[in-house]
């Protein structure tokens, strides 16, 4: 049996890099607060950029980091929950862009958990021999969504996009993979998709914004981050002390230093650029892969555990040997 392999790594950031200081001009906040509640300094807004055009600029540099040519791609998945159209899906578009002529494309919704869930689904296409190479794209432009007069999510979230090639490997690559999602609760954290506007049906106009409950996300997060960690690793014969990296969902700083407190592992050993980057939800992982090897930190033989967790509600965690 093969295993998944990262053979590349690549980002896409907007241009624009919103500073706390610019926040305190939209909204009634201070940077103060913002890097004390969250730990976030500054996070990159779009403007002209768009999901697919992140998507698939994240693609070109991780595809370049691999060495393979688009037509070698056998499947494209892009995790995210903004996409341009509800049709055609970002990955259909990311394949014309990318001239990935071979493969398919299937986008994956699971809020700030899709990438793992994305990576979870290609590992599984991977095993059975069905796929060589796999484009795991995790892109979104969640400022889209967001209310800019509500001071409680305008300054946690942002855009960018990352992306990973995935190939057919005898090396040890994704070592397993959990997932896991609870629906109840799932309005604590909701983005309104379509009205019912049909010449039957006039439904009261609801605006598509995102509303967060942040505490209870915040004791929903702490709490199964460790659970899903636990998980992950259950029968592949590692336990917490071989992971040398934990790559976590960037949502909260002290999100973070909960989940290690809790895993009762030194915080150090958790990579965190947060503090650049805002919560770019399905994108946080692999921009965090990409930031990491660009630092030189992602090295070839390191254990690494992706965890993450956001709406749905969904979580999820993958282990893997680079
Ligand atoms: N700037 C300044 N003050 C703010 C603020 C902001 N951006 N947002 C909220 N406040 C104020 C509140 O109005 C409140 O003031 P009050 O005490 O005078 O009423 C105070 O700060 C505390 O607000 P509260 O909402 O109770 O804070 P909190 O401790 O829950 O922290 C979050 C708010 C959002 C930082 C926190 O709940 C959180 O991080 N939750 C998880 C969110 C998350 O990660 N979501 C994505 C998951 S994928």
């Amino acid at each position: 049996m093969k295993n998944a392999k990262i053979i590349g790594v690549g980002k896409a950031l907007p241009e624009l890099v919103v500073s706390n200081k610019m926040m305190e001009e939209i909204v009634d906040t201070n940077d103060k607060w913002i890097r004390e509640m969250t730990g976030i300094e500054n996070r990159h807004v779009v403007t002209t950029e768009t999901t697919t055009s992140l998507a698939t600029d994240a693609a070109r540099e991780a595809l370049l980091d691999a060495g393979l040519p688009a037509e070698e791609v056998d499947m494209i998945l892009v995790a995210t929950m903004t996409p341009d159209d509800f049709m055609p899906s970002t990955a259909c578009k990311v394949q014309h862009a990318l001239g990935a002529v071979n493969a398919s494309a299937l986008d994956v919704s699971a809020a700030c958990s899709g990438f793992v869930y994305a990576m979870s689904v290609a590992d599984q296409f991977i095993k059975t021999g069905k796929m060589q190479n796999i484009l795991v794209i995790g892109a979104e432009v969640i400022t889209k969504t967001i209310d800019w007069e509500d001071r409680t999510t305008c300054v946690i979230f942002a855009d960018g996009a990352g992306a990973v090639v995935l190939t057919a490997s005898d090396e040890e690559g994704i070592v397993a993979t959990d997932l896991g999602a609870k629906g109840e609760p799932g309005d604590i954290l909701r983005t309104p998709a379509l009205n019912n506007n049909n010449h039957f049906a006039q439904t009261e106009a609801e605006r598509s914004v995102m509303t967060m409950d942040g505490q209870t996300v915040f004791r929903f997060s702490t709490k199964i981050f460790g659970q899903s960690v636990r998980k992950v690793l259950e029968g592949t014969g590692y336990g917490i002390e071989d992971i040398d990296i934990f790559v976590p969902h960037q949502a909260n700083v002290r999100i973070i230093d909960y989940a290690a407190s809790r895993l009762k592992v030194d915080v150090d050993r958790f990579y965190v650029n947060l503090n650049k980057r805002g919560n770019t939800s399905a994108a946080t992982i692999p921009i965090a892969l990409a930031d990491m090897n660009e630092e030189g930190l992602l090295k070839k033989g390191m254990l690494i555990c992706c965890t993450g967790f956001g709406g749905g509600l969904t979580w999820g965690s993958a282990l893997i040997r680079i």
